[in-house]
């Protein structure tokens, strides 16, 4: 089992200590992340990962750990504390640097096998929202299946969250820890996101982007093979 983490804020708080629970639960081999330290860059909005590669993007090189090791996992951690109602700016700009993958572009055929958690916590409200921006990406990169974990923690740091609250927390990874390892190596799309890369085979058989729609003639996929299935 490989787990990947990506940590929204650079420091070691009560979202990191949650995230950090269920990657050591999980067992194997585990790499973490830190946003922005590990990567900082905005987005510049040239398009060039749509229109021609995304091996042009200017912050390519730099994304390329981050990238390998999300490709590597069989499990990937998206973890922000909630920053006004929503997930923090580094992890949105890390976020965006992935447009090119989703489902409508180029997806990566990897992820189509691949578990996901999103994890937030706030000190009262705005985790749906925060959650909503992690898992949007997740569920368009094509994430066979995903899982999510919101708490209130009613604090500023870890130190002034209750022990209930850490057993919940401690309760809620074991949890899902344990429905990822049931799941390991048989996880397949659901009907939503099979749905969807349905009408998106329909339409790139058409093609309205020149790079993406020889991506999906390459891979099969306009035709009868599915990424989620052997041989795909
Ligand atoms: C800039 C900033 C914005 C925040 N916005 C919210 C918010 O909208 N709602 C909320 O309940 N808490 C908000 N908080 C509090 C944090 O989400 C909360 O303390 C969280 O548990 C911190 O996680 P961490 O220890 O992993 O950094 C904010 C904190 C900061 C620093």
């Amino acid at each position: 089992m490989r787990t990947v983490i990506i940590n929204g804020t650079d420091h070691k708080g009560s979202t990191y200590r949650i995230a950090h629970d269920l990657g050591i639960k999980l067992g194997g081999e585990l790499e973490e992340f830190f946003l922005p330290g590990d990567f900082g860059e905005f987005c510049v909005g040239c398009t060039r990962c749509f229109v021609d590669s995304e091996k042009k993007c200017p912050h390519y090189k730099k994304l390329a750990p981050l990238t390998e090791a999300m490709d590597r996992a069989d499990v990937i951690i998206l973890a922000s504390p909630v920053y006004v109602y929503h997930a923090t700016g580094a992890m949105k700009a890390f976020l965006d640097h992935y447009g090119y993958r989703w489902m409508v572009h180029s997806p990566e055929e990897k992820m189509f096998r691949k578990q996901a958690v999103c994890i937030t916590t706030a000190a009262g409200a705005g985790m749906a929202t925060a959650m909503k921006d992690m898992e949007h990406s997740l569920f368009f990169w094509g994430v066979a299946k995903i899982y999510r974990f919101g708490l209130a923690v009613a604090a500023a740091n870890w130190d002034g969250v209750s022990e209930k609250k850490k057993k919940k927390a401690d309760k809620a990874t074991s949890a899902i820890a344990r429905k990822i390892l049931l799941s390991q190596g048989k996880v397949k799309p659901g009907l939503k996101t099979r749905g969807l890369f349905f009408i998106m085979h329909l339409m790139q058989r058409k093609g309205f982007n020149e790079r993406d729609a020889r991506y999906w003639q390459e891979k099969g996929w306009t035709g009868k093979v599915r990424p989620w299935k052997a041989g795909g």
